[in-house]
């Protein structure tokens, strides 16, 4: 758990703030400055929580709601373009469609000039990337329960016809003790069913250290499987403590995805687990889990056979134990009846 989020109560339902400690000094910044003058009335700014390419994202107390949201705005260097905006404005209405635990949902939407807004539900908890941070790397039990809330989440968007194309440590959301899984940042997914299929639309998105190899070779028609292969880089990641590809430029990156096989998984966890792992990195879609669903029954199959086994394995040693204690009293008696036949 990350103690720098301790100090907040995320059930708080004062107005009484702001509480000594609990508001950090307002250091200028355009983006805050932004927020207190056009929303000021409505939101209470607590805190900055991270920021990205395209964002800066603010912890704030929802005055009338009594509760915590986070505001995220369009960096102040993208606010002058109406390019920007309008992705950002996308990224509004896709996540609006979407809805399901595994995905962070969005309250609203507002835009004042250059200044543009998105508040959606505040996770209480630390992003993958700062989790990886602390420990490099995560143990098989929790990578197989992320990869699982992950494929979850992505069916989900799938079936609305959205691909996230963005997957990454820094927009997965790890809630609470639990470390429940959400996806964010939707900024770069792509609507199949409206949007126009145009090279500057689907290709170069993404980070290329997670970037599919129809995604690197610009290929025009990405689907779901897409995302999948993301999130076997995420797996591999989270497993290792490293990423499968590295390179110096981005063609260097988008070559080895392309071409490179990913160094071998084997001793780094389960075999089940590498295995699927493996399978969502194949370099043809067609040779990967069709859906976020079909991935997320392989790993539930894995725990499954776990508990299958670590239940026989109960049983076995149980019977083994009996057969042992049978032996043992059948030599305890029958040295007994050598003892008496000596004495006789
Ligand atoms: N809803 C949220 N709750 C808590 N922290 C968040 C939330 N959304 C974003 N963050 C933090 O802000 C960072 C940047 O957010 P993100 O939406 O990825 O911005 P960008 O689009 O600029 O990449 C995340 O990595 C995370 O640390
Ligand atoms: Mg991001």
């Amino acid at each position: 758990m990350n103690t720098s989020f301790a100090f907040v109560d995320p059930f708080a339902d004062t107005l009484e703030l702001p509480v000594s400690g609990e508001i950090e000094a307002p250091r200028p910044m355009w983006e805050r400055d932004q927020l207190v003058e056009h929303l000021g009335a409505h939101y209470q700014i607590v805190r900055e929580l991270g920021r990205g390419g395209m964002g800066v994202v603010f912890l704030a107390r929802d005055i009338a709601l009594h509760r915590l949201v986070a505001i995220k705005v369009l960096r102040q260097e993208f606010a002058g373009s109406v390019e920007h905006r309008e992705r950002f404005r996308r990224e509004a209405r896709m996540t609006a469609r979407l809805s399901h635990p595994n995905i962070v949902p969005l309250h609203s939407f507002g835009e004042m000039d250059d200044f543009v807004y998105i508040v959606m539900k505040y996770v209480h908890g630390a992003s993958l990337a700062e989790r990886m941070r602390r420990e490099k790397k995560l143990s098989a039990g929790e990578v197989r329960r992320i990869l699982r809330d992950l494929a979850l989440a992505l069916d989900s968007a799938h079936r609305d016809g959205v691909v996230h194309r963005d997957l990454k440590a820094e927009n997965i959301l790890l809630e609470g003790p639990s470390g429940h899984a959400m996806l964010t940042d939707f900024g770069v997914a792509l609507l199949r069913s409206l949007d126009p299929v145009r090279a500057d639309s689907s290709h170069a998105f993404g980070t290329p250290h997670y970037m599919s190899p129809e995604q690197a070779t610009g290929d025009l028609d990405i689907d779901g499987r897409s995302d999948i292969y993301s999130l076997g880089v995420l797996g591999f990641y989270m497993l290792t403590g490293s990423l499968p590809f590295d390179g110096s430029t981005f063609e260097a990156l988008a070559a080895r995805h392309i071409v490179d096989a990913p160094p071998s998984l084997e001793g780094a966890g389960p075999a089940g687990l590498c295995a699927i792992i493996e399978r969502c990195l194949a370099k043809n879609r067609d040779d990967r889990f069709r859906t976020g669903e079909e991935l997320a029954e392989a790993l539930d199959a894995l725990e499954v056979r776990k508990r299958w086994f670590s239940k026989h394995a109960a049983r076995s040693s149980w019977l083994f134990g009996g057969r042992a204690a049978i032996a043992l009293a059948m030599l305890a008696g029958l040295a007994r009846a050598a003892a008496r036949w000596t004495t006789i």
